[in-house]
């Protein structure tokens, strides 16, 4: 696993500039593992779902189609690509549903607040040693029980995967920041259970698509 070599002062302004071609990547490399992601959370109307990072609402726009009755929370880092899941959800009908510029270090909700926790393509920016520290922050929030509904970009399982790491390793900010990543050792090591993995691979871009749950009585660690 390459270490992460964007900055997070840095994100924001990285994703402001990608923000307008984001959709285009997304439906070329992205979609099939986005879309899978989501069937296996089978999100049920009436439920409580948050989705950190939803960049331009790609999968947002799909869960208020499929939650039209629940509650809806969205937030990411970049303001520019919020604007764009802005107009998405405008489009949609709903009016069950909150967008803002949050921080998946530190979300503004209580303990326990969610049936589900959708999250795609942010750890692969994220530094290793930090994986826990915003997992803990997933599991706090989660109801227990509640489950977690995870893309990342991941190791490819054939030679040509490798190229999207070498065009990272040429320049990290080409790719968005985002590099191959593993999560299931550390979704482990957080207490989560019932873990499933499947890999995707799209126009040579690995994707591992991870369902977890936040175990029955499990402890939250203290917030600071
Ligand atoms: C590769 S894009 C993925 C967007 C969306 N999840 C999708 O799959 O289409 C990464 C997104 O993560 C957001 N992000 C990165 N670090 C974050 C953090 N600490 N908290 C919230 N959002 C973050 C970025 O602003 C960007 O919108």
């Amino acid at each position: 696993m390459p270490e992460a070599r964007i900055e997070k002062d840095r994100i924001a302004d990285i994703y402001s500039k990608i923000a307008p071609s984001y959709d285009l990547w997304a439906w070329l490399t992205e979609s099939k593992a986005r879309d899978r992601c989501l069937e296996l959370a089978a999100i049920q109307s009436g439920e409580d779902v948050l989705e950190v990072a939803v960049g331009t609402g790609l999968a947002f726009e799909r869960i208020l189609a499929t939650n039209p009755a629940g509650r809806n929370e969205g937030i990411d880092l970049t303001e520019a690509m919020l604007i764009r899941a802005q107009k998405k959800a405008a489009k949609s009908g709903s009016r069950n549903y909150r967008l803002r510029v949050g921080d998946a270090y530190d979300l503004d909700f209580p303990d326990n607040s969610f049936d589900v926790l959708v999250n795609h393509y942010m750890f692969d920016l994220l530094p290793r040693h930090d994986f826990l520290t915003v997992l803990e922050e997933f599991k706090r929030v989660l109801r227990p029980g509640g489950r977690l509904a995870m893309v990342n970009m991941t190791v490819g399982e054939r030679w040509y995967n490798g190229l999207w790491d070498r065009v990272y390793r040429i320049s990290p900010a080409l790719l968005g920041g985002c590099r191959s990543v593993l999560l299931v050792p550390q979704l482990e090591a957080c207490g989560f259970q019932h873990i499933s993995r499947e890999y995707v691979s799209q126009l040579a871009f690995p994707s591992e698509v991870i369902q977890a749950e936040k175990a029955f009585g499990s402890s939250i660690r203290a917030r600071i």
